[in-house]
């Protein structure tokens, strides 16, 4: 383990030996608690808190079309056909991303655990592996390895909650947990704050950071041993989500693209969803907050907008290619937040207003690393019902209301 001379040095490098402050007054384990944070944490990207102006700029945003429903439906039968192929020899696997707090849903367990029945309990893992039987079955009972994505903060209660529930039914030899990295949060002069004595504030650094993950988790070798070929990848809260799709995978390998994403038609054109493009002509992803008037009115030749495609957070990506990106440095996106912390009194203190920043790397921004990409529609009625929030928006009212379309009890 690192030493406190070590500790220091590193925290020095990141203008963040504040840290050590009240070292000598830890107990000895706490002492080593802390050092071992210090020797896990990334502190590198701190000081973009003051150098935002040295984060690489956008390129130039122009329309990427998708491949839209009227044309799936006409070649269902043929995608249908290379997909369940490809998921019966066990060339394709499934990412499930649950490492983030949902704090806009505020519940103290993690958001897989989050139980949406009525007259009987369908948590929300339940749903997912409950799609994901769908694809089982039509694969005449071959289970998609699925890779389940945690946090330090929800990792025990996740794996235990699975336990419990017998996986839901799925072969629990098929299914993997690893866990996600931390990143320390700061307050607005880019200082990181302490939780407790012992230990830096610090949060899941983003969903951007799942691939590195897994490779520091060793699961390359699980992935090779498999032989899986395809990675898809998607959120834990849309309890619609098709996982495997075999339509969708078999429209990605048919189409020649290295990497797949799922698409909505937007509601309106400054819909909150990221919106497909390309960026400096290679396949991207525009945040909804970064979308100008321009691009907001812009026209493709049908007189449609031209950005009116929006993720999902469902993709596929070839294997072979994510390993060649790998170390890739993702954008990095520092988002104001609250953030519970320890001031000098020694007394907890929870923000009732952002007080800092958190520092993240996003998924879609991976879908930039890639040279090509097939935006595939699907019916946001049968596929999209995110959980964010209690009520309202995207929340566990609107989804029981899809729930209830798609004809599931709850
Ligand atoms: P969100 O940004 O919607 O989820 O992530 P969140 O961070 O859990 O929610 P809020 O903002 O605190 O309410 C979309 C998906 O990415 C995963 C989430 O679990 C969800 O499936 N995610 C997010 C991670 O796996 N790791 C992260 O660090 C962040």
């Amino acid at each position: 383990m690192m030493s406190y001379e070590q500790a220091l040095e590193k925290l020095k490098s990141a203008g963040q030996e504040h840290v050590l402050t009240n070292f000598d007054k830890l107990k000895e384990d706490e002492q080593a608690a802390l050092l071992a944070q210090i020797e896990d944490m990334d502190f590198s990207m701190l000081h973009y808190v003051h150098d935002r102006d040295q984060l690489p700029p956008r390129g130039v945003i122009t329309p990427l079309g998708a491949m839209e429903l009227s044309e799936i439906e006409k070649r269902k039968e043929e995608f249908r056909e290379i997909g369940l192929k490809a998921i019966r020899e066990r060339k394709v696997g499934a990412v499930l991303l649950a490492g983030g707090m949902g704090t806009r849903l505020g519940s103290d367990n993690p958001k897989c655990m989050y139980d949406i029945g009525i007259t009987k309990h369908v948590y929300i893992m339940q749903r997912l592996i409950e799609n994901l039987m769908d694809v089982v079955n039509a694969a005449g009972g071959v289970y998609v390895p699925l890779f389940i994505m945690t946090s330090d903060k929800n990792h025990e209660a996740t794996t235990s909650f699975m336990k419990e529930h017998n996986y839901f039914g799925y072969d629990p030899k098929c299914v993997w947990f690893f866990r996600q990295d931390m990143a320390p949060a700061t307050d607005y002069e880019g200082k990181v704050y302490m939780e407790e004595p012992y230990r830096i504030a610090s949060s899941p650094n983003g969903n951007g950071g799942w691939f590195i993950s897994m490779k520091k988790a060793g699961l390359f070798d699980t992935l090779h041993e498999l032989g899986i070929e395809w990675l898809n990848c998607f959120a834990v809260d849309n309890v619609l989500q098709r996982i495997a799709d075999p339509v969708y995978v078999g429209a990605v390998i048919d189409s020649g693209c290295t990497s797949g994403a799922k698409v909505v038609r937007k509601v309106t054109p400054d819909e909150k969803v990221g919106a497909m493009c390309l960026e400096d002509g290679r396949p991207s992803i525009v945040e909804y907050y970064d979308m100008t008037p321009e691009l907001l009115e812009a026209k493709d030749e049908k007189g449609e907008p031209a950005y009116n495609f929006g993720v999902i957070l469902n993709y596929l990506f070839k294997e072979e290619e994510l390993e060649r990106i790998v170390n890739d440095r993702l954008t990095l996106h520092i988002v104001e937040k609250k953030i519970p912390y320890m001031n000098a009194e020694g007394e907890h203190i929870s923000p009732k207003e952002p007080n800092g920043f958190k520092f993240e790397t996003l998924i879609l921004d991976m879908i930039h690393e890639l040279d090509t990409c097939l935006p595939f529609e699907v019916d946001r009625t049968r596929e999209f019902a995110p959980i964010k929030n209690k009520t309202g928006i995207d929340s566990v009212e609107s989804a029981r209301e899809l729930c209830k379309l798609n004809g599931i009890e709850l």
